[in-house]
């Protein structure tokens, strides 16, 4: 489908409404962030992005808006999705339709699966998705941690023992001094071996797919320094080092150990000096985001609290082809 207007008259079923389904006019702009800001209070810093690869419908009740609905492209053909409908225009099937029309519209770009995200106190969105064919693949919490009220002083001795096996930490920037380039390709090997076990909100829908190949190290770094921008505040990149290879990280791109070194603390050295070093430059707070248990745990016991779980659903679009042209028939 391009990017021709759509006019889809959805009044039948709806009393004494007369609702159009088109793409949104510039004027729609503020209408469809207040929707959004109410219905995903935790990212509303994204409003500020713009991405070109959005397409978005708006429901509207004659000049006003009353629902919004879009989708992206995330990799390898899965997309995800946001839908809201303004509260007072709930339970009238405008959901249904919006999410109908993105699912087929989704599918015709070419994706094989949609995500959708809701908060984990919304039972009644989670209800609507599951009867839609979402089933759920992950629950993301987020944390937050008052830097000066850490609790590090437990943890004091775990920099030690590990080096007592040979593993010892440094920073990214350190490295790249030391070694140059070279730490890139060192750094972009761990975190490939770390995804081993790293829960995948976009699971691939065929279970006998091959497993990813490594990303060439120049995407890798690009992606690295997109992922470092977006941090609320700059936060060192530390590496736990065994020889040439780095066995553990921690930065932009998330925690990660090496598979065989697990559950001997390296994760909780690695947070224990990012906690120090933003402590000693005045940073008052760090913000976390985990679907990890193990990584919970470690953040939790140093300090860290829930603020929200956002839950991920995921819908295979190329298994229900034509089951569901309007959302309405899996239910
Ligand atoms: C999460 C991860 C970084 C932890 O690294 P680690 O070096 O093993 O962490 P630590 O040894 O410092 O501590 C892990 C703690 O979690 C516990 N743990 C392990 N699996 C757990 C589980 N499924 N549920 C709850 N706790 C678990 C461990 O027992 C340990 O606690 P303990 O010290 O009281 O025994 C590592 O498992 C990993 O790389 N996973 C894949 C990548 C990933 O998902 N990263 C998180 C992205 S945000």
């Amino acid at each position: 489908m391009g990017n021709r207007p759509l006019g889809v008259k959805v009044g039948s079923n709806l009393v004494g409404v007369r609702l159009e389904v088109r793409l949104p006019r510039r004027s729609d702009s503020d209408a469809v962030a207040a929707l959004f800001a109410a219905a995903y209070p935790a990212r509303v810093d994204e409003l500020a992005r713009r991405d070109e690869r959005v397409r978005r419908w708006v429901a509207a009740d004659g000049a006003r808006v009353v629902g919004s609905g879009s989708f992206w492209p995330v990799r390898d053909r899965r997309f995800r999705m946001d839908l809201t409908v303004a509260p007072e225009h709930q339970r009238r099937g405008i959901g249904g339709r919006l999410l109908g029309l993105l699912a087929g519209a989704a599918q015709a770009a070419g994706a094989t699966t949609l995500q959708a995200r809701t908060e984990s106190d919304r039972p009644e969105v989670l209800a609507f998705l599951g009867r839609r064919g979402f089933a759920e693949t992950m629950r993301m919490h987020q944390l937050v941690l008052d830097v000066a009220s850490a609790t590090l002083e437990p943890y004091a001795g775990v920099e030690r023992q590990l080096a007592a096996e040979g593993i010892v930490l440094t920073t990214l920037e350190d490295e790249q001094h030391r070694i140059g380039d070279a730490c890139w390709y060192r750094l972009c090997a761990a975190h490939h071996a770390a995804r081993d076990g790293w829960p995948d909100p976009d699971p691939d829908p065929d279970p006998d797919a091959d497993p990813p190949q490594p990303p060439a190290v120049a995407e890798f770094r690009r992606r690295y320094e997109e992922y470092a921008r977006l941090l609320p505040e700059p936060e060192p990149c530390i590496l736990a080092v065994h020889g040439d290879e780095v066995v553990g990280f921690t930065g932009a791109i998330g925690t990660g150990v090496r598979p065989a070194l697990r559950g001997q603390g390296i994760a909780t050295a690695l947070k224990v000096r990012v906690i120090a070093e933003v402590r000693e430059r005045g940073l008052k707070t760090l913000y976390s985001t985990t679907a990890n248990p193990a990584m919970l745990k470690v953040n939790e016991r140093l300090g860290y609290r829930l603020t929200t779980t956002e839950v991920r659903l995921v819908r295979r679009l190329q298994e229900l082809q034509g089951a569901v042209p309007d959302g309405q028939t899996v239910r």
